[in-house]
């Protein structure tokens, strides 16, 4: 079973196999995690990315990491808020464990995620956390042995207090 932890800290940093892109259904780079993502990796991965047609919400990609010391990044694209009743938290479990799908079938044993659609996109920070550790969960219960270290990587305190508490890591 996978080992969950959360940081706070800058997912450009990870060394981990793959890291997690909050990006467009463009895939053509963009502002928050996706713009630090592209500036740390270099002009390599908007190349590689021009070649992806682009990823439906909710869906998962695979690049490489060129400058970043992350090996990977798994391009997925989180649903904007609109309110609830637009099947959003459907499509934030699936950008999760899509990702988790992509990175398995990539022999990927540690993987980095940024709190995905709770920038720009506005989803609400509580439950896109519910909805992210239960789709990781159910991953890691259909799939026990692939992956061996899921971090949440939180850029501010407020994501970073909510996983905390959810992951109930001891003090
Ligand atoms: N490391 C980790 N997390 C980060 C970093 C970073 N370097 N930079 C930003 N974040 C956090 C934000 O604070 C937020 O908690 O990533 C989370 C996701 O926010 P966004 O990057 O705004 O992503 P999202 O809400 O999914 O919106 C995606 O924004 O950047 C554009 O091209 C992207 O159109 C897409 C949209």
């Amino acid at each position: 079973m996978a080992n969950l932890s959360v940081v706070k800290g800058d997912l450009t940093k990870m060394h981990v196999d793959a890291i997690v892109n909050a990006a467009n259904e463009s895939l053509l780079g963009g502002g928050g995690v996706d713009g630090a993502i592209h500036r740390a990796a270099g002009p390599e991965l908007l190349a590689e990315c021009r070649t992806l047609n682009g990823c439906k919400t909710g869906e998962a990609k695979i690049t490489k990491g060129y400058k970043l010391p992350a090996r990977h990044v798994i391009h997925t694209v989180g649903p904007v808020w609109h309110g609830g009743n637009s099947n959003e938290e459907t499509l934030l479990y699936k950008a999760y464990y899509n990702s988790l799908q992509l990175a398995m079938q990539h022999h990927i044993a540690t993987i980095a995620f940024p709190n995905i659609s709770t920038g720009v996109y506005h989803f609400p920070k509580q439950l896109a956390a519910e909805t992210a550790l239960k789709a990781v969960e159910d991953f890691c219960t259909n799939h026990p042995d692939p992956i061996k270290e899921i971090t949440f990587v939180c850029f501010d305190d407020e994501n970073y207090n909510i996983y905390h508490d959810l992951i109930n890591i001891p003090e």
